[in-house]
């Protein structure tokens, strides 16, 4: 299996370089893009990256198992991240993640995740990425059956 990033792609890392003149510092946005593109890093990306950023492949590799954000498989069911850090665990994400472990682990992948730097939205979860904010049970419930 080959990666490339998509022209789509290219025009966004050609205006990225324009922001980040020390290549270093495009590999989380990279990652970001990657990880968009195809649902998950491969290795293919993570050797990419490493070309686009001029770092070493292992720099590549320990910054993308660092972060719990970037997945390093295709998840094989849509993906329902709940975050468990402090803001939205006092405005109920532990009540959320009991509804979502009760009523749709047979069809999503449900993750607790650590901050996702949104917590005014607090309590956060994601669908496949998208954020949702000051989620209720109810309206995950709607989401959910929409989708
Ligand atoms: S604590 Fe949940 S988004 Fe920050």
């Amino acid at each position: 299996m080959s990666f490339a990033f998509n022209d789509e792609n290219k025009i966004t890392i050609t205006r990225l370089t324009k922001r980040y003149p020390q290549p270093k510092a495009l590999i989380l946005p990279l990652l970001w893009l990657a990880q968009k593109q195809e649902g998950f890093i491969s290795e293919e990306a993570m050797q990419i990256i490493s070309e686009l950023s001029h770092m070493p492949y292992m720099h590549i590799y320990s910054v993308t198992t660092f972060y719990t954000m970037f997945k390093l498989e295709k998840p094989k069911k849509r993906v329902l991240e709940v975050c468990r850090t402090l803001s939205c665990e006092l405005n109920g994400s532990e009540l959320i993640k009991k509804y979502l472990l009760d009523a749709h682990s047979d069809d999503y992948e449900i993750i607790e995740v650590e901050c996702m730097g949104a917590c005014g939205g607090a309590p956060m979860c994601t669908l496949d990425g998208k954020y949702l904010e000051k989620v209720t049970p109810k309206m995950l419930e709607e989401i959910l059956n929409a989708n």
